[in-house]
């Protein structure tokens, strides 16, 4: 007779990689943990995988380009075993739906980010079919061609967890809102992740201290525009995103809390209060100005000026003291001309960015921008300006950490620095990387035992994107004479 003890002993193997923003990082913790309650364990090695799944961005071409390449890759591996299970998840199954199965044939499910609770029945199904047969599950259209409200999400999926899947095991995502309705002209989210829903903070809290009761020391509040958050309860209260924060600051074990992305219009003084106010809430805001001439803006449909996103940067350091800000720009954006360019230069100059993401524009059928506006700026003059905006940034990032030397910052450790080598003499000591609460990467030399532990650490030089130092106190005891 089969016993129970047979499950375990057949377990399938899930081979999962992830591209785009945190918000499908933590989609696709959340797809692993389902998994594993069907008896899926996590594999490295695509080659022993049972199942196989992408969780895809649409953002820029270019992702989509990657994981179009990466399928073509794995064909052989289905020839090979057709039982093997090839999935596409997230925002470009969402976009491409059932011209990803004429692309690539061997795929078996392909599954929008609003229908992922469903992935461990359409694997199920795909596994126990006789012949290929390939399953689409994506949210509709509504009659104005904007995406349907996903409903099913928050309650049946985000509430299971999977700690092997976070960055470390003290830092984790919650989803505290779903999708985006501010539909930026060149911008495919809105209509791949559905339009702006909050998730109740009852829920949000709930997850937190399970968050906590696993070890987690940091947590990261997640939604494309995060600051925006409003839940109405039906009492006719609501809450907002300096509400959250107040509330999970309540929970003494996490000592570190973040929120990204923010919308330059929704920042507003409750929230900066609260940042400023709250001691375990990160120092730290990203709040994409994505250019910095008004007429790009305009057409961006960012509903702000270069002079309302400056009068909001004032407040955001008038109010909150020591608070670093990053952005993101994109360049070559529809009729961008030099002198637009320009502007965003200065904007850079003038706002001093601890650091700025800058991206090429990347026409996305579907979006406004693609449908009014050729896409008119030559690739090369697009690398450019993307090289330039990022060379004024890094100077200045460069300048802005030099002023940390000689200081003392307080570090999340996360782990051992990427170039981490045990140094002959150093006697347990190791180099670490971290975080400091304004967000800055630091690396500094200290024992093993101090990843996952909040550390003062002096700093002793710095590149643009690194402050480098040592562990203050009881550590130095152990450096060599
Ligand atoms: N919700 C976030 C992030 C959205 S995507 C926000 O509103 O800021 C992350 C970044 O990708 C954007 O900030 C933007 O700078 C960039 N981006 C979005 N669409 C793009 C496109 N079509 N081409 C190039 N960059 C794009
Ligand atoms: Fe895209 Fe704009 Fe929404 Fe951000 S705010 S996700 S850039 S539409
Ligand atoms: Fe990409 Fe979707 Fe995030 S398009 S940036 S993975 S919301």
């Amino acid at each position: 007779m089969a016993e129970q003890g047979d499950v375990t002993a057949e377990k399938k193997k899930l081979y999962i990689e992830t591209v785009g923003c945190q918000m499908n990082l933590l989609d696709s913790e959340l797809v692993v943990a389902k998994l594993r309650h069907e008896g899926y364990e996590l594999t490295t090695d695509i080659n022993q995988a049972d199942a196989i799944l992408y969780n895809t961005c649409s953002v820029r071409q270019h992702a989509e380009d990657k994981i179009y390449s990466a399928l073509g890759r794995i064909k052989r591996i289905k020839e090979k075993r057709p039982e093997v299970k090839i999935g596409v998840l997230g925002c470009m199954a969402q976009k491409d739906q059932d011209q990803i199965f004429r692309r690539a044939p061997h795929v078996d499910i392909v599954v929008g980010p609003g229908q992922l609770a469903r992935v461990p029945d359409l694997l199920a199904s795909a596994r126990a079919a006789t012949s290929h047969s390939p399953q689409l599950a994506v949210s509709r259209a509504r009659n104005d061609g904007s995406l349907e409200t996903i409903t099913a999400s928050f309650a049946t999926y985000d509430a299971d967890r999977e700690p092997a899947m976070r960055p470390t095991p003290f830092q984790a995502f919650i989803r505290v809102m779903m999708g985006c309705d501010k539909f930026c002209t060149y911008c495919i989210v809105p209509s791949v992740r559905g339009p702006e829903q909050g998730r109740p903070p009852d829920a949000i809290l709930a997850e937190a201290q399970v968050l906590a009761d696993q070890g987690v020391k940091e947590i990261t509040l997640l939604g494309q525009t995060v600051n925006s958050y409003r839940f109405r309860h039906p009492d006719g209260r609501t809450s907002r995103l300096s509400d959250l924060l107040e509330a999970i600051h309540e929970i003494p074990s996490i000592e570190r809390i973040k929120f990204i992305t923010n919308f330059p219009n929704d920042m507003t003084d409750d929230l900066l209060q609260a940042v400023r106010d709250l001691p375990r809430v990160s120092r730290y805001l990203h709040v994409p100005a994505q250019s910095g001439c008004d007429e790009i803006l305009r057409k961006m449909k960012r509903m702000y000026t270069v002079a309302a996103y400056e009068e909001m940067l004032s407040r955001v350091h008038e109010t909150i003291p020591g608070v670093s800000v990053s952005s993101d720009f994109i360049v070559g954006f529809c009729g961008e001309t030099e002198e637009s360019f320009e502007r965003s230069v200065g904007l850079v100059e003038r706002s001093r960015f601890k650091n700025s993401f800058i991206f090429k524009y990347s026409a996305r059928e579907g979006t406004k921008a693609d449908r009014l506006h050729p896409d008119d700026v030559p690739e090369a003059v697009k690398k450019r300006r993307n090289n330039d905006l990022l060379a004024v940034q890094t100077a200045i990032s460069l300048e802005d950490n030099r002023r940390w030397i000689g200081r003392t910052v307080e570090v999340l450790v996360e782990g051992p620095s990427k170039s981490s080598v045990r140094r002959e003499g150093w006697d347990g000591l190791d180099q670490l990387t971290g975080r400091t609460s304004c967000d800055r990467i630091a690396v500094f030399d200290g024992p093993e035992r101090l990843i996952g532990r909040m550390v003062r650490v002096v700093v002793e030089d710095a590149s643009a994107v690194t402050l480098f130092g040592r562990a203050e106190t009881a550590e130095r005891v152990a450096t060599p004479a």
